[in-house]
């Protein structure tokens, strides 16, 4: 079956975050809208199939996870990046970064540090800090072309903050590196050594582009020596555009984590997971696999136009290579502008409604991220938008 991501679709009038009251969020209605990470695309139809025929039942009631859900899911972890989860290990929740906050409660005490890598999706350094604990960022330095892992600095804060445990973002969010093997080894050891718990947010784990692969953190905790010290955390959320729907997991391998985990889960009031997300994900891990494969392929022909346009029109803005997630980052530091200015360079005068870097905490500022999953006559526009306002600019200096 061949699916069409050029289909026109209009998302108005759904309630969505990305486009739907503009002005609640302080942006204005007439902007082109690519902040938000969920896509412009309809989800598999064999997903929807699966919904509605769940819906057909007409009971909704309280609902958990059965063993063809746990099947589902363990066969696409393990036919695609080589590590199971046990259904005993599997804990299902609303979201991922309910995952990430409860695992900051279960794991560590107030007062503790929390160990971060920014630029980094948002909610990692609010989520630590709103639960009491210390942020301990170890920034991730940027060579001009790519962003790495300065390992020293990273033991060394973990000494200074006595860091408790370590929210690694793989891929991440937004600078679009897919951690190698050997990087997960070797933060996975430093961790080690001094006793730091590693949740490692897989959420984008689909989105691998060609050339790189994902590496879950799970399958190197053997060699890192990690006794089962870790979690990851998943969800079919990001790779079928389900966010609403709300289920992901989060496997946990340690009993003694797991129960403080769902100790944690319990005295939130937490149990039972949506009935229809639940039905969304297993059927996604069943049957999304070729919708996935052209999917990427789509999103290859994206990250080409942009690549390109950008390129030919805006040579002082620099694309970073993204090895992974469907999400751009791009280094507008060339035009000069402080945080405000950027954003309002960005709204005003490119009209457009993006996440500007700093956002996303120290090393983001003059970055912007553009969100490119949607129909590429859309994203053609927002960077013929983009690339005309910085046009504009140069020829008014
Ligand atoms: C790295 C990362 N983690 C988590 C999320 C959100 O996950 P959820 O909606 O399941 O909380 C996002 C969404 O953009 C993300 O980029």
């Amino acid at each position: 079956m061949t699916y069409d991501f050029d289909a026109p679709i209009d998302r108005h009038g759904t309630d969505c975050l990305k486009f739907d009251r503009p002005e609640k969020r302080g942006r204005t209605a007439d902007l082109l809208s690519l902040w938000v990470a969920d896509m412009d695309f309809p989800t598999a139809p064999e997903i929807v199939e699966a919904i509605v025929e769940r819906t057909k039942h007409g009971i909704f009631g309280y609902t958990e996870p059965g063993p063809d859900y746990f099947k589902a899911l363990d066969a696409w972890c393990f036919e695609r990046y080589g590590f199971h989860t046990p259904e005993q290990q599997v804990t299902v929740t609303p979201g991922v970064v309910f995952a990430l906050a409860t695992a900051i409660r279960a794991f560590t005490k107030p007062g503790d540090a929390v160990l971060v890598q920014q630029p980094v999706y948002y909610p990692f350094s609010a989520v630590a800090e709103s639960s009491g604990r210390r942020l301990a960022n170890v920034p991730l330095p940027f060579d001009g072309k790519r962003y790495f892992i300065d390992f020293d600095a990273f033991e060394r804060t973990i000494v200074d903050t006595d860091a408790k445990l370590y929210l690694l973002c793989n891929p991440h969010n937004p600078v679009g590196r897919a951690w190698t093997a050997d990087e997960l080894a070797e933060v996975a050891t430093i961790c080690k050594r001094h006793g730091v718990i590693i949740v490692s947010d897989e959420i984008h784990m689909d989105f691998a582009r060609p050339g790189f692969s994902h590496t879950s953190l799970a399958t190197l905790a053997e060699r890192a020596g990690l006794e089962e010290r870790y979690a990851i955390c998943t969800s079919a959320s990001k790779t079928f555009n389900l966010a609403g729907l709300q289920v992901a997991n989060i496997i946990i391998p340690d009993e003694s984590l797991r129960s403080a985990f769902r100790r944690e889960n319990l005295t939130v009031g937490y149990s039972q997971p949506n009935t229809l997300g639940m039905a969304a994900t297993q059927a996604a891990y069943e049957h999304g696999g070729p919708w996935l494969d052209q999917l990427k392929d789509y999103l290859e022909g994206n990250w080409q136009l942009l690549e390109e346009m950008l390129a030919d029109r805006t040579p002082e803005l620099q694309l970073i290579e993204a090895e992974s997630t469907y999400l751009a980052w791009i280094d507008c530091r060339a035009l000069g502008f402080d945080a405000v200015q950027l954003e309002r360079f960005i709204e005003d005068e490119a009209g457009l409604w993006l996440d500007c870097g700093h956002m996303f905490g120290a090393g983001g500022e003059g970055f912007i991220r553009i969100n490119i999953a949607t129909q590429r006559s859309y994203l053609e526009r927002a960077i013929n938008q983009l690339a005309t306002a910085v046009e504009k600019r140069r020829t008014n200096i």
